[in-house]
């Protein structure tokens, strides 16, 4: 392979890169190669900030500890109940999709990684598609803690790679402030909520996500964890009462973790990726503490400070939202251009640790403002929400409606299905339909 700074910057046939007739070209023809290029990114953070004096008011604590110790200042929370994961999520991927300039008809996946999703299920995924109308996409959620959205770009990557998809969706988005125990000291100055997603897409341009890396170490489970609202200790009065919904942490044990895979994965994913710590323009480390960045991709690798991007003095430990938050704020500082080498490195609860080593494609100026496109966007949203109610209208019409004592209801107004006939006999170890 030829060294991805090497890699020539063509100009793409389709927007940013994307394959100018991505339904018509699903499965790959053997001369033509595929690459998975971030082309669209978009964020979105609560507007109430809680700054470490704040804290000082709700927990023994201060403000010279909590900068000294994490390097944090201050965070979002969302403070309106109505902002939720899922919301916060859909405003990231508007903003995506906005960047991109592709219709949410076009994308074919959604994973949305979420260590405080909006339900044990359904998916939050699942809520953002119904919401921006992404009406061909399927959906759904991935666990892997402040890890999980690395694990995302990997996922979405395969996809793209094996000819699966045209066009994915992937978000990462957090309200940890809902699962914080806003009396421990240990845990609440730490996190911090926020949304980001990117848009990545099928591409004859190369480069893009050139490598993964994804570890586990379960043994470390309980070092991170919300403990309750499982299978293991499902919720009941009891665990409600003894806090065991919030976020537990040795914190001092994940430190040293840390330290160590944060390193490590950045190294693996460079080598898988044919790169050295020389050639890279910027890492975007998860943004859990200044102490871990300094630890590790400092000292450890020796990459110097101006190519390490750090935001967690303002929106502390976002978890998975952290590192497309930081992405954003980095391109937007003028720090990501194409032709750039960059790596996002992660670690997080599960024990859980992940990087992805990034050739930066596509242009990142913002594009125009069009009044015309951006109207037709917003009507495509309400069209979104309308078709919603409606499917949710015809659902309680069917609820409502007395049984047809001939047959079944339809759901959803769909065709009826002829019944698969029976009984099925089994002979010579093939299933036969009886005639
Ligand atoms: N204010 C004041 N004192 C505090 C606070 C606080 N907010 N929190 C802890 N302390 C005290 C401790 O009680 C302890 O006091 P003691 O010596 O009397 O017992 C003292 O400060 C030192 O505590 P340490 O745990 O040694 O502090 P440390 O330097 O390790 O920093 C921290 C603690 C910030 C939690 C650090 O260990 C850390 O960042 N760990 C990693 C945590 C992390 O990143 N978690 C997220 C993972 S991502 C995910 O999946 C969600």
């Amino acid at each position: 392979m030829a060294e991805p700074n090497e890699l020539p910057l063509v100009t793409p046939p389709g927007q940013n890169g994307a394959s100018a007739h991505p339904r018509e070209s699903v499965t790959p023809r053997e001369s033509e190669r595929r690459y998975a290029q971030i082309i669209g990114w978009g964020y979105a953070i609560p507007e109430k900030v809680i700054t470490n004096h704040d804290l000082e008011q709700i927990v023994d604590t201060t403000d010279e500890w909590i900068r000294s110790r994490t390097g944090i200042e201050e965070r979002r929370v969302a403070a309106d109940p109505k902002e939720t994961t899922a919301t916060l999520a859909i405003d990231a991927a508007r903003r995506a999709l906005e960047v991109a300039d592709v219709h949410p008809s076009k994308l074919d996946l959604i994973i949305c990684s979420s260590s405080s999703p909006e339900y044990i299920f359904p998916s939050t995924a699942s809520v953002v598609q119904d919401a921006i109308g992404a009406e061909n996409a399927g959906a759904f959620d991935l666990s892997a803690a402040c890890s999980g959205f690395v694990y995302a770009l990997s996922m979405a990557r395969g996809h793209i790679l094996a000819g699966d998809a045209e066009y994915v969706l992937v978000l990462g988005a957090e309200t940890l402030s809902r699962i914080v125990d806003w009396t421990d000291r240990n845990t609440c100055v730490l996190f911090g909520d926020g949304a980001g997603a990117v848009l990545i897409a099928a591409s004859p341009v190369p480069g893009g996500i050139l490598a993964c890396e994804l570890g586990s170490d379960g043994s470390g489970a309980e070092l991170l964890m919300v403990p309750a609202g499982g299978s293991a200790m499902p919720a009941s009065l009891e665990t409600v009462s003894s806090g065991n919904h919030f976020i537990k942490m040795d914190g001092k044990a994940v430190f040293r973790f840390a330290v160590r895979v944060m390193a490590d994965a950045t190294r693996a994913v460079l080598d898988k990726a044919g790169l050295d710590i020389d050639s890279l323009d910027l890492v975007i480390p998860h943004q859990a503490n200044i102490r871990i960045v300094q630890n590790s991709v400092l000292k450890q690798l020796r990459i110097p400070e101006e190519k390490v991007f750090i935001n967690l003095q303002k929106y502390g430990n976002t978890s998975t939202a952290s590192i497309p938050i930081a992405l954003c704020e980095a391109i937007e500082a003028g720090k990501v251009k194409p032709g750039n080498n960059l790596v996002f490195v992660g670690f997080g609860g599960g024990l859980t640790w992940a990087a992805c080593a990034v050739h930066w494609s596509v242009p990142t100026d913002r594009p125009t403002t069009d009044w015309w496109k951006s109207t037709r966007r917003q009507a495509g949203y309400q069209a979104a929400a309308a078709r919603s109610m409606w499917r949710r209208a015809v659902r309680w019409v069917y609820q409502v409606w007395p049984d047809d004592p001939e047959g079944k209801p339809i759901p959803d107004g769909e065709p009826v299905k002829e019944p698969v006939k029976e009984p099925e006999i089994q002979q010579n170890g093939v299933l036969r339909r009886d005639e």
